[in-house]
């Protein structure tokens, strides 16, 4: 169904859900979700018709912006995925851009959920990310085996059971108002545990390990070859992205709108 819809009737739909259209809210619902997308068996075939809808902003390799205003999605753990779906659509998370874009009308139940995850977290990443200024990466290493690795992997790969993200390679900018946000508590569904540990990171400490981060290469097979377009989407005109980076964006206005060529 979706794949037949051009992208720009995929945005006129968001933009025209009225709020009985939206999921169920709250935590619980979001975990109820997750258990049983995780559980069902994806069909790639139908995750790639549903990324249609997510090409919009996070493009059709998955990779998004280097300036952090989208994340790279590509090669991501599927638990993640299902995980930050479920809660961004049951408001677990807060994404007013993305919001729309999630509602059941538009994405479907647990199984497209599951069958897009399966579909994004098998994209080979992105070779060009952004990272940070890269003259504290001693300091920043330190930190991350010290404070990071044991949840998030030595090289930052995730862990598929706990739901923990792969954040090797993710764009600088990001990882910078992801922290502040889980660290603040503006990202509701982040991690007690490690809310807790960064509390008393400076922010030079804070600059340093994430720019260790974005700087940790993901494993050859993961990554993309330079000029990998995704073969999946082949009429998609792409828009230029911006290169400049930009730091903190408290309003996110909508993205440039991309054309189907079909
Ligand atoms: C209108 C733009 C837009 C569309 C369409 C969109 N996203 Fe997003 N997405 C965003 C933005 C912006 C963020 C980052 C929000 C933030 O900073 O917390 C995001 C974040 C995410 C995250 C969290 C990533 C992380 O590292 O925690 C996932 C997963 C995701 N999107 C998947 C999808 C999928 C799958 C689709 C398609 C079904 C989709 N998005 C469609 C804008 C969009
Ligand atoms: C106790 C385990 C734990 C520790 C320690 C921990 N994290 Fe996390 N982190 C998590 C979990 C779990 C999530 C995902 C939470 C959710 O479901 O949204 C997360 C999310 C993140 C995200 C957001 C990723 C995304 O794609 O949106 C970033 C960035 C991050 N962690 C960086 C770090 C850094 C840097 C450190 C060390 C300074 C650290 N974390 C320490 C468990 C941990």
């Amino acid at each position: 169904m979706v794949f037949k819809k051009s992208v720009k009737s995929i945005l006129f739909a968001a933009l025209s859900v009225n709020a009985s259209y939206l999921s169920a809210q709250g935590p619980e619902e979001a975990a109820r979700e997750v258990e049983k997308a995780i559980h069902l068996t994806p069909n790639i075939e139908n995750g790639k018709k549903v990324f249609m809808i997510c090409t919009v902003c996070h493009r059709p390799e998955g990779w998004a912006s280097p300036d952090g205003m989208y994340p790279q999605i590509a090669g991501q753990q599927a638990s993640v995925l299902i995980k930050q779906l479920a809660d961004i659509r049951a408001r677990n998370r807060d994404n007013p851009t993305m919001l729309p874009f999630t509602s059941p009308r538009l994405l479907g139940g647990a199984q497209e959920i599951a069958d897009v995850a399966a579909y994004i977290s098998k994209l080979p990443m992105s070779p060009n990310n952004s990272f940070g200024p890269g003259f504290d990466l001693e300091l920043g290493e330190r930190l991350y085996m010290e404070e990071c690795s044991e949840c998030h992997g030595k090289q930052g790969e995730g862990d598929k059971t706990d739901h923990i993200p792969l954040i090797q390679g993710q764009n600088y900018y990001y990882l910078i108002r992801q922290f502040d946000w889980i660290r603040s508590g503006k990202r509701r569904n982040a991690d007690e545990k490690m809310v807790r540990q960064i509390q008393r990171f400076t922010p030079r400490e804070e600059l340093a390990v994430l720019d260790y981060v974005s700087r940790i290469r993901p494993a050859e097979e993961k990554l993309a070859q330079p000029g990998w377009l995704n073969p999946d989407f082949p009429n998609y005109a792409r828009v230029p992205m911006p290169q400049i980076p930009q730091m903190q964006m408290p309003q996110m206005p909508m993205p440039p709108m991309p054309q189907m060529v079909r």
